[in-house]
């Protein structure tokens, strides 16, 4: 194919050496005289392990050329990669300057050419790009997108140091389109370079993924570092500890817990991390992220009242008597009767204290039944369980003007929730999506 990339720096320069490789024919685009006459004289515009080989191979066979002609470059290609910096603003927002002056080019360009184009958005940039870029695109060109032209969400996942080797075997390729033809093409030119599986998404979620991503591998950095900081106080290897963590491939390095959804509790997930922030506390160490963990869970709480709240200004303004709270499930996870830290039990309490009626399902919890630390958290939390909890899930269903889903269940599956009734979900039960009145806590 005839490709073109815009920005020879790390990402694009790597794209133009590994896509000619696959016998591509590629035009690359920079303002940057410098970067031009590097890219036409064969050489590389940026130091990585297997790049000068690349680029002087793929010029020698005629593959390779550049210039700042972004005219020439569209209307001589099929496809243009999009790989223009996106960096920080003085105020921490991205800078889409130069994204948006591609767009810009590309639509002038387009004016002109016959035939469908594909743009491919590789830099990072914010949900919502693709959308401008395509509005942009079909202002200065006339023409439709979609149909003349497709703008695809394609974000680059390498790293600097190990570029080519990463370009070329991605974890994964992400592709994101309205444009069904646009991702075919897109399908068949990556089948080509990598056995990588390809995932065709929303457009928001390939916007989303490379900040998700980075986001959390910043995180990792932090938390080893914290975790090492204590290790090397208390003369333990962190070297060792972190190889030890990593070999749990099922709750560690794993999907495990990695689902948008309500706080975490229960007997030991809070009271271990109390123990660890404690344990650097007294070796006068600062550990701010794992500081910060239980406040962000306690705002997750809060953020279920909040949406409780919100919903009864609504009936208020309306005229509407309070709202009876309907709370269906009260352990921390289905399929125990633990409510040692559960926090929907702090949900219950403040709920209470606000002077809703809430009434309770949860088949594993028993009144009765209650003993040790458990009875003690319900005499100390919810003295007023007893009136609350009902033995029949629609004696709660029937009743509520409001559901809070709180644990799996498999029951709640098949509540039977009046069409309408608002729902806060905190678990995503799949099966009450899409329900009128349904709301997902963070989805
Ligand atoms: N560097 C990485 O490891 C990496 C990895 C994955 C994704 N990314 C993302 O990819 C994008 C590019 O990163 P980079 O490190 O290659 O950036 P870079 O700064 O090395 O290169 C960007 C290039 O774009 C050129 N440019 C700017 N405006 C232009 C225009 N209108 N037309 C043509 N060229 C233009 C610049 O002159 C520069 O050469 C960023 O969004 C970045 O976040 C970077």
């Amino acid at each position: 194919m005839k490709i073109s990339i815009f920005g020879l720096g790390y990402v694009g320069c790597v794209g133009i050496g590994c896509l000619s490789k696959q016998g591509h024919h590629m035009v690359g685009v920079d303002v940057s005289d410098v970067k031009v006459d590097l890219i036409n004289q064969g050489k590389p515009t940026i130091v990585e392990k297997d790049i000068d080989q690349l680029i002087s191979e793929g010029h020698q066979a005629g593959r390779i050329r550049a210039t700042h002609d972004y005219m020439d470059a569209v209307t001589n290609t099929d496809i243009s990669f999009l790989c223009v910096g996106t960096p920080s603003s003085d105020n921490g927002h991205l800078d889409l300057t130069y994204i948006l002056q591609t767009a810009h080019q590309i639509g002038q360009a387009l004016k002109e050419k016959n035939g469908f184009h594909i743009v491919v958005i590789r830099s990072t940039v914010f949900p919502g790009t693709n959308a401008k870029m395509t509005e942009i695109i079909e202002q200065e060109s006339g023409k439709k997108h979609d149909v003349d032209f497709a703008v695809v969400s394609n974000p680059e996942f390498l790293r600097e140091g190990t570029a080519v080797q990463d370009y070329l075997n991605p974890p994964l390729t992400v592709l994101g389109s309205s444009c069904p033809k646009a991702i075919e093409v897109m399908r068949s030119l990556y089948q080509d370079l990598t056995d990588a599986p390809i995932e065709v998404v929303e457009i928001g979620v390939a916007e989303m993924i490379k900040y998700v991503n980075n986001s959390y591998h910043a995180l990792k950095v932090v938390f080893a570092n914290e975790v090492g900081n204590i290790c090397k106080q208390l003369g333990i290897d962190s070297h060792e500890v972190m190889r030890i963590f990593c070999m749990d491939k099922q709750l560690n390095i794993s999907p495990y817990y990695f689902r948008p959804g309500f706080a975490y509790g229960g007997s030991c997930l809070p009271k271990d991390l109390k123990g660890l922030k404690t344990l650097a506390h007294d070796l006068y160490l600062e550990t701010p992220v794992l500081n910060a963990i239980e406040h962000s869970n306690e705002l997750h709480i809060l953020q279920v009242i909040r949406q409780i709240e919100h919903l009864e200004n609504h009936r208020a303004v309306q005229g509407l008597p309070k709202m009876r709270i309907g709370v269906l499930g009260l352990s921390f996870k289905a399929g125990t009767d633990d409510m040692r830290n559960s926090p929907i039990v702090n949900v219950i309490e403040s709920l209470h204290g606000k002077g809703y009626d809430v009434r309770i399902y949860d088949k594993n919890v028993s009144l009765s039944r209650l003993i040790g630390r458990n009875k003690s958290v319900i005499a100390s939390k919810l003295p007023h369980l007893n009136e609350m909890l009902q033995e029949d899930l629609t004696a709660v269903t029937d009743w509520a003007d409001c559901i809070i889903i709180a644990n799996k269940d498999d029951a709640f599956r098949q509540a039977r929730i009046a069409i309408g009734t608002p729902i806060i979900d905190l678990v995503r039960i799949k099966e009450l999506e899409g329900q009128e009145g349904y709301n997902g806590l963070c989805w």
